[in-house]
């Protein structure tokens, strides 16, 4: 029978594993882990080690039952293929992707480096993905997974920002009927111009654009996916007091915030600081915090957030509330710590925040 003990063992193993994991290049891991927990699932191992129910503390947001407050953001399973087995480790939410229309490789490597004295990451992935159709194709091979799948989408490198709406199109119109929820990638810094899109007037012509097609699709598919952007951490005052004006006009579903930062203050002195890319984990948290604080001061309540970005302890995924997320997300403290940190914040959150729907509803 499953029981806490034997997720316990597993948690107690993970130093191990990490001590392993880190022996070896960041990206080789990535691929050498997940294709170990699809492994550990098919084979029911996972099954055993993770107790599905003990999770659950269902909060409706998005019009979404959540089983949790606890998210994986995305890039980790950018392809959307090992749903079901990070589903077992206790995420209430998968976001899958980026995708974009068509495959691309992505930058040269090492684009993936480890700032191991600041439980922090600097990536320049630049949207590597086999394409929206085979993350379609992926997602619905997912059987066991009970919680909510979010498609994260973005534009193709060679694509011109003047095209960029066609390319959110393609991946809206594909992943409709199979997503949750659809994540507009506006913020990775690793997509040259992609963060002009976050401009008000640009946004503005893009919501519109995205929700006129939302409308079509609620229609064809008799179902309504919200749509969120998903915003950068490095946004002065000005422009988040226009952005959230932007939102609140054309009534966007739901705001993730943040992606990756730019800035290195807080790394400055790490050898690895110079690296081009986003930097993500412990010293990412204030920044985008604050952020994530004055988007929800302008928005009011009236758009939900998702609170993403340098959370590393239960104490940091309560600031995320208190700062105004609805539901938090972790990537990089998860590689730090291991799957024990899931079921922490999930069940601290649970009780912190008492479940607004009964379990028995999911
Ligand atoms: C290696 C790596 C790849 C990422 N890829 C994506 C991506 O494809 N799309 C995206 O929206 N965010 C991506 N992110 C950003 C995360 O989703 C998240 O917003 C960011 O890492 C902050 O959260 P964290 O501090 O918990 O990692 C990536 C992050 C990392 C570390």
């Amino acid at each position: 029978m499953a029981t806490g003990h034997s997720a316990g063992v597993f948690d107690a193993l993970y130093p191990l594993v990490r001590a392993g994991l880190f022996c070896l290049d960041p990206e080789v891991a990535h691929h050498l882990s997940l294709a170990a927990l699809r492994l550990a699932e098919r084979s029911g191992v996972l099954r055993l080690a993770c107790p599905a129910d003990e999770l659950l503390a269902p909060v409706e947001v998005l019009g979404l039952r959540f089983p949790n407050r606890v998210g994986l953001a995305a890039g980790m399973d950018k392809a959307g293929d090992t749903i079901d087995a990070l589903g077992r480790l206790g995420f209430g939410c998968i976001e899958i992707g980026t995708f974009t229309p068509r495959a691309q490789p992505g930058n040269p490597k090492p684009r993936v480096f480890r700032l191991v004295e600041h439980e922090a990451i600097i990536n320049r992935m630049g949207f590597n993905n086999a394409g929206i159709a085979a993350g379609v194709a992926n997602a619905r091979r997912a059987r066991t997974y009970q919680g909510v799948v979010g498609f994260n989408i973005g534009k193709n490198k060679d694509t011109p920002n003047e095209d960029a709406a066609a390319d959110y199109l393609a991946c809206l119109r594909q992943a409709y009927p199979v997503a949750d929820y659809i994540a507009v990638n506006l913020s990775s810094p690793n997509t040259p111009g992609l963060r002009e899109l976050q401009s008000p007037a640009a946004c503005a012509r893009l919501l519109d654009t995205l929700q006129r097609e939302q409308e079509q699709l609620t229609a064809a598919h008799g179902k309504r996916v919200p749509l969120l952007f998903k915003v950068a951490p490095d946004l002065d005052d000005a422009h988040i007091r226009d952005l959230a004006a932007v939102f609140l006009a054309g009534g966007l579903d739901g705001l993730i915030a943040t992606n990756t930062t730019l800035d290195r203050a807080a790394v400055a002195n790490h050898p690895r600081a110079t690296e081009a890319g986003g930097l993500s984990g412990r010293p990412e948290f204030h920044k985008s915090t604050a952020v994530l604080q004055a988007f929800a001061s302008h928005l009011g309540g009236r758009i939900p957030i998702i609170g993403v970005g340098g959370i590393s302890s239960l104490e940091d995924a309560q600031a995320k509330l208190r700062a105004g997320a609805t539901l938090v997300q972790v990537y990089t403290a998860f590689i730090y710590q291991g799957p024990g940190l899931i079921r922490q914040l999930a069940r601290g959150l649970a009780a912190a925040n008492p479940p607004t729907m009964p379990p028995q509803e999911l």
